[in-house]
């Protein structure tokens, strides 16, 4: 450990203690080692197919979009955020290959789809029946804080530099724009797809009271 680095400490659950349970959830191996997996605690021991069967039964009706033409290092710290609001699926349309570091190994339990065009991401959505939203701020976007956005909807997202492609901006249904009050042009574009994504959550999803 370096000199600056706080020590870490270390998050889960050890090995199970008391009678063996039953629950066909639950993986052997976690209960014998310990789960020191980045899993809200409803999920200690919980086994990667019976977490991810879990989220498929009560996933949000919203797509999240990036483009992929750069590699664009943050598309894990979207996939995290798609992770945590429940996103139904993550899509890449361009590059394959993305970097998954920032995703903090959420992407095992998120359906991240890839569209190698435009074009085919667009033939996508035409098929599945959503909106495409797309959030960005450009000449004629309309404000985010103001729209209702659809229940069943894609909400699109350009890449740190380029924004947008054209072709992208051609095919959707509208553009949104997140209120800025400073200097600096855009956001992160992590941040406007964790915003973008709270404002579904707050309009649509089923609140704790
Ligand atoms: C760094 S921005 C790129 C370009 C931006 N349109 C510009 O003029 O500089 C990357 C992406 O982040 C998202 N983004 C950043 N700031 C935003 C804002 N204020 N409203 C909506 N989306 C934003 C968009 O999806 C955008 O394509």
């Amino acid at each position: 450990m370096g000199e600056d680095e706080e020590p870490q400490a270390e998050v889960g659950v050890g090995p199970w203690e008391g009678a063996w349970p039953d629950d066909p959830r639950l993986d052997p191996e976690l209960l014998r080692e310990g789960d020191r997996r980045n899993v809200v605690d409803a999920y200690r021991y919980w086994s990667m197919d019976a977490i991810v069967a879990d989220l498929d039964a009560r996933r949000h009706p919203f797509h999240v979009v990036v483009e992929n033409w750069q590699h664009d290092h943050n598309i894990g710290s979207i996939v995290r955020s798609a992770n945590a609001f429940l996103a139904a699926e993550v899509h890449i349309v361009g590059r394959r290959r993305w970097n998954r570091r920032g995703a903090m190994v959420t992407d095992r339990y998120q359906h991240v789809r890839h569209h190698p065009s435009v074009e085919d991401f667009v033939a996508w959505a035409r098929t599945a029946g959503v909106a495409l939203v797309a959030i960005d701020n450009v000449p004629g976007s309309r404000p985010l804080e103001r729209e209702s956005l659809p229940r069943e909807c894609a909400l699109v997202f350009g890449q740190e530099g380029p924004g947008l492609s054209d072709e992208m901006l051609a095919a959707v249904d509208v553009v949104l724009e997140i209120a800025q009050f400073g200097s600096t042009r855009s956001l992160n574009v992590g941040a406007a797809a964790a915003i973008a994504m709270h404002s579904w959550v707050v309009q649509h999803a089923d609140l704790p009271r």
